[in-house]
């Protein structure tokens, strides 16, 4: 009896469970109404094409775009997201700070990826503050601390121990261990006296946070892994407020007086410096790794590349010391540069529906877009590698952005149209990367005094550059599968010891 009546229950639970499924699955099933945009929901119910899409985004929305054209949503995890690759279209997202934000978004992430949720955050103010730091006279200042700290290190023993010796490493970790401990020491303060590994813990700390970001941000870490990233956050949190008297000038000191006036407490000031951390120090080393690696597996490029470096040599005798002119004045590297960030600058530009809103394309056509959905745009696929803008999309190319003329090509066409945005590494509109003239006179810097002062080689001069690990599209510079193999040594005669004689701040603004 007891029996009979223990499963009636279990079934009128599962009939009512299964009832329910049913009821949330019609409310969530959602149809294309006129003039919205193709619908592309997926075969599993609410997960839609999440697992796709956080496999490999450039796959996925390249499929999506042979199948529905350049306007399209997609469900991802219980999101509607359309996605919108016609770059002469991209005004209509980028300008329209009303009806699509930036900030809600961008929140959510934070606090899934750095635990820290910023009191009245608001972008506009904390870019304001930004901008005083890195445009300007503060740029200036970062720049001369950065080429000091990028000396410094590529002239330390650790880099040029017997320096006649080849020493083998891999490309990437060479790029991102120099550049992330150049920066950190520009923006986050001195290496302690008595702790002097300390930079060394908070970069091998960092890396591991890094690899785990794609899948903290898409909330896909296996249990192990969400320990392991629960820890090293707690680990960053602690390296990054250990900070002296002596460093109340650094960058990392003003955000922390920036935040205090903006009313966070000591705990999200300690948790918001990994989020600074990762911001300011992500995309510079990879993207300086890209850059030699092309160079390297490229010998025409790096020919070039070389031969507008040697033509600054000034005659013997006189100061080796390249003029301001001179180092704004580089026109085959800066394309060589930009041919790198188009091939592997990959971030995503994501905004919320606060409003239903038509959107207005730049052929004529209309869609409407429903509020509570996300807007997405992933210049990575267009125009970065559009063939319809740019030929041989996936080569590289150094001159692709020079002029017969040896000016900079700014004249790119998709269907007859001249472009506005026919490259967007840093995106574009109002929240364009703040921090981009630092990045490229970072990357510059780090990359002229590499190919001046030291001999590098590739270990396999067949060896073609890794592939790309494709879980990291939408987040910011790509990074290899792998590594370059690569063996370095000090130049016996620098050809063109440009840096040597610098010593204002204006020497060394790029
Ligand atoms: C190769 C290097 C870099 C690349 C490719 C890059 C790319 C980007 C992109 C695409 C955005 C826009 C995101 C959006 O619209 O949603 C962005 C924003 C931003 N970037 Fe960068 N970035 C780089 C280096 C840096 C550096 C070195 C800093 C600081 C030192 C920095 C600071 C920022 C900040 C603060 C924002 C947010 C701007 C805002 O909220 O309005 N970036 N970056």
């Amino acid at each position: 009896m007891l029996y009979s009546t223990h499963r009636t229950m279990i079934w009128t639970i599962v009939l009512l469970f299964c009832g329910l499924l049913v009821l949330y699955l019609i409310a969530s099933t959602r149809s294309r109404l006129k003039n919205e945009p193709p619908l592309d929901k997926g075969l599993i119910p609410w997960l839609g094409h999440a697992l796709e899409f956080g496999k490999d985004a450039a796959k996925f929305l390249t499929r999506m775009k042979k199948k529905h054209g350049d306007i399209f949503t997609v469900r991802v995890a219980g999101f509607y997201v359309t996605v919108l690759m016609d770059p002469n279209s991209y005004d209509a997202v980028l300008q329209d700070t009303v009806s699509l934000d930036f900030s809600r978004y961008a929140q959510v992430l934070m606090q899934r990826i750095f635990s820290v949720r910023l009191p009245g955050y608001d972008p506009a103010t904390q870019r304001t503050w930004m901008g005083k730091h890195f445009e300007r006279e503060g740029l200036t200042h970062l720049n001369t601390m950065m080429y000091l700290n990028i000396y410094t290190l590529l002239s330390s023993p650790e880099i040029l121990q017997n320096s006649q010796d080849w020493k083998k490493e891999g490309l990437f970790s060479f790029c991102y261990r120099l550049l992330f401990r150049a920066g950190y020491l520009t923006l986050f303060g001195k290496e302690h006296s008595n702790n002097s590994g300390e930079v060394t813990t908070v970069y091998r700390e960092f890396r591991k946070f890094d690899n785990l970001l794609a899948k903290i941000a898409r909330s896909t870490l296996k249990s192990g892994e969400k320990k392991t990233a629960g820890e090293v956050r707690e680990q960053l949190w602690d390296l990054l407020s250990m900070q002296t008297a002596e460093e109340s000038d650094s960058w990392q000191q003003s955000y922390r007086r920036f935040l205090q006036e903006e009313g966070a407490d000591e705990e999200t000031q300690r948790r918001a410096m990994l989020l600074q951390l990762w911001t300011t120090q992500c995309n510079a080393g990879p993207a300086a790794f890209w850059f030699l690696g092309f160079l390297l597996t490229n010998p025409d490029a790096m020919n070039a590349v070389m031969r507008e470096i040697t033509s600054f040599s000034l005659p013997a005798g006189t100061q080796q010391r390249l003029p301001l002119d001179k180092l704004q004045a580089t026109p085959v590297f800066d394309s060589a540069l930009s041919e790198t960030l188009r091939l592997t600058a990959a971030a995503t530009i994501s905004r919320e529906v606060l409003q239903d809103k038509t959107l207005y394309m730049a052929d004529g056509r209309e869609y409407r877009l429903r509020r509570g959905d996300r807007v997405c745009i992933f210049p990575f696929l267009s125009p970065q590698m559009d063939p319809e803008i740019h030929q041989d999309p996936e080569k590289f190319k150094y001159d692709r952005f020079l002029n017969a003329d040896g000016t900079e090509k700014t004249d790119f066409y998709r269907r007859g149209r001249m472009l506005k945005y026919y490259t967007m590494p840093w995106g574009a509109g109002k929240n364009v990367c703040v921090g981009r003239h630092f990045a490229v006179s970072t990357i510059k810097q780090f990359v002229f005094m590499v190919l001046t002062c030291l001999d590098l080689e590739l270990c396999d001069p067949n060896m073609p550059m890794p592939p790309v690990n494709a879980s990291r599209y939408g987040f910011g510079m790509l990074q290899p599968d792998g590594d370059l193999d690569i063996r370095y040594r000090l130049k016996t005669q620098s050809p063109a010891c440009w840096w040597s004689g610098a010593s204002t701040e204006s020497d060394y603004a790029l």
